[in-house]
């Protein structure tokens, strides 16, 4: 998901570009914005964190662009692009990634992915679960 600061500043189509560039394909995509009930079931594992209400701000700040890759190790492959959670140490130590360039902090990062298989099932569930037309696939 490309998030409000990175949509904000119109980096979606550039970071789309790095993405094909790395070899992935989009499954599907779409212009969306959270609420704050859908923000805060999207990151329900960090409730009772000191960031959650500073996340939940962020997050409903403005529109979000989520995408389902495919490629392959897709996920790994994603985190690797995305570089690591905070932008200050992705310049250090990952200057080549999507945070590294667009991020600012540890919160305003750009963009977020799925750590594991089950989550990256929750969360196309979460935002294309119902959503027949945001799907680039043919009709079953
Ligand atoms: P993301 O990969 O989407 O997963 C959880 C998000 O919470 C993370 O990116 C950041 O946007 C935010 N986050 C994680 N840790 C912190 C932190 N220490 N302070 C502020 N925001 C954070």
């Amino acid at each position: 998901m490309i998030k409000p600061d990175c949509v904000r500043n119109k980096h979606v189509d550039e970071i789309r570009k790095i993405i094909l560039a790395q070899g992935f394909s989009f499954v599907k995509e779409k212009d969306t914005k959270l609420d704050v009930a859908s923000a805060k079931s999207f990151y329900q594992e960090h409730n009772g964190k000191e960031f959650f209400p500073s996340l939940i701000e962020f997050m409903t700040s403005g529109p979000v662009h989520p995408m389902v890759l495919e490629g392959e190790g897709a996920i790994k492959k994603w985190r690797a692009l995305m570089g690591p959670t905070d932008s200050n140490k992705a310049r250090i130590t990952a200057p080549d990634s999507i945070r590294a360039a667009f991020g600012t902090d540890n919160q305003m990062n750009c963009v977020h992915g799925s750590d594991a298989p089950e989550s990256a099932a929750r969360e196309i569930s979460f935002f294309f679960g119902d959503d027949k037309q945001a799907s680039k696939q043919e009709p079953e």
